[in-house]
């Protein structure tokens, strides 16, 4: 379908193609997810995010000496301008973590402005590198007053945000699962805030305006919210039998169940296996068994009612939270992960660009002659 034609066929643009990318692919089923080629599973169990963040940005699989070397630019890349400091610690503590990424991408595009398209891969790496620093060092500020150094040994961005996080070296299995979430978030075509991306980049706009604009999209609950909403929700159930009975009731209301459904998978995320995967290996690694048992209950509920599955947002909620990630922190690993991928779309559309700027089909008032305002209809008052 390519036209908009009638309000429920079209509502939010649903099966519209809107372009071309050679980036990623939900497959014609609309069942699998790959990355230039390569499927998220191989992806997820033999490559690092770095690997793939290269993937992504290159459009070829990295060799050991460019993976080296772009670990050693992203180590360097995680280092705050001072100005930057300033306006962290000035931000309120109140502020939500996403506005103070957005923020602070808009900030850098300040300090650091892309001067040509010549220095797009520069600022992409930049924006990898720094955006765990710009939200830790805000976060521990405003938390316990820290002032703290951004600069980690940690080679991995995995590794790197749960140091900072923690202030101290992250289990194997942690870095690991964060590692493969950060793969799982990496990219996934036409999505809301990649389309966002795009579409400021069309104007021929500069690379932090294309992401901040990315990253206001993200924010909502619709999109990468769900997974602090889908936290939020499994808190308030302390046993899977309150669950099930606070599921089938929120049904009941209409109420939308945040981390279940999609727009492009029908019958399953082929994210949501792998991170569940993760997820049940780091509660067994948990004294709390009550989460994990919940989540399998809404799940079950969800399909039985509904037959609605998963999405990476739900056991992403939960493997985060096993991590000891903050639910608000949440939103924000998304857009860590997912600046890669926004990245690759903004070279990409750079690359054979045309402003998108469709159309509407109107339907307001029919033409109509202009009234001066005194003569208008209750005008005295
Ligand atoms: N809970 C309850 N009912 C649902 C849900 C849900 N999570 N998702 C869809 N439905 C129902 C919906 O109410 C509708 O029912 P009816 O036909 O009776 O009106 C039907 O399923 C079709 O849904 P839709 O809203 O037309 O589907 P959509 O393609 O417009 O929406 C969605 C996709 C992801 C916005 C939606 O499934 C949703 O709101 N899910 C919850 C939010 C969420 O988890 N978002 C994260 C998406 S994955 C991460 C990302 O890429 O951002």
């Amino acid at each position: 379908m390519s036209n908009i034609s009638s309000k429920s066929k079209t509502g939010g643009l649903a099966g519209v193609v809107a372009g071309r990318t050679a980036i990623s692919s939900v497959g014609s089923e609309g069942t699998d997810l790959c990355y230039r080629g390569y499927s998220i599973r191989d992806l997820t169990k033999h490559a690092s995010f770095e690997e793939v963040a290269h993937l992504l940005l290159r459009g070829a699989l990295p060799t050991q000496r460019q993976i080296d070397t772009l670990g050693i630019r992203l180590q360097h890349n995680r280092e705050l301008p001072n100005d930057m400091r300033r306006l962290l610690e000035t931000l309120p503590a109140s502020t939500h973590p996403m506005d103070v990424l957005r923020t602070g991408c808009s900030m850098l595009g300040c300090l650091e402005p892309e001067q040509s398209f010549e220095d797009q891969h520069i600022v992409a790496e930049r924006l990898l590198g720094v955006f765990p620093s710009i939200l830790l060092y805000w976060y521990h500020y405003h938390l316990d007053g820290k002032r703290i150094e951004t600069a980690t040994a940690a080679p991995s961005v995995a590794g790197h945000f749960l140091s900072l996080l923690h202030g101290q070296d992250p289990k194997a299995l942690h870095e690991h699962a964060l590692d493969v979430s950060l793969t799982l978030y990496a990219e996934h075509e036409f999505n809301a805030s990649t389309f966002a991306a795009r579409i400021a980049t069309a104007t021929l706009a500069d690379f932090y305006s294309a992401i901040t604009a990315a990253i206001g999209t993200l924010r909502g609950p619709l999109h990468g919210g769900a997974n602090e909403a889908a936290m939020e929700l499994m808190h308030r159930f302390a046993t899977p039998e309150e669950a099930e009975s606070g599921i089938l009731d929120a049904l009941a209301k209409k109420r939308l169940i945040m981390g279940f459904g999609h727009r492009v998978y029908k019958i399953r995320d082929p994210r949501s296996d792998v991170i569940k995967d993760l997820s049940s290996k780091l509660a067994c690694a948990d004294s709390d068994r009550r989460l994990f048992a919940v989540s399998e209950k809404i799940e079950k509920v969800m399909w039985e009612k509904k037959k609605l599955f998963p999405n990476l947002d739900f056991y992403s909620a939960t493997a985060f939270r096993f991590m000891n990630i903050p639910t608000l922190l949440f939103t924000p690993i998304f857009v860590i992960a997912r600046v890669a991928g926004w990245s690759a779309h903004v070279i990409e559309q750079r690359s054979d660009n045309k402003l998108i700027r469709p159309s509407a089909k109107y339907i307001g008032a029919a033409p109509r002659p202009f009234e001066p305002i005194k003569e208008r209809k209750g005008a005295a008052s």
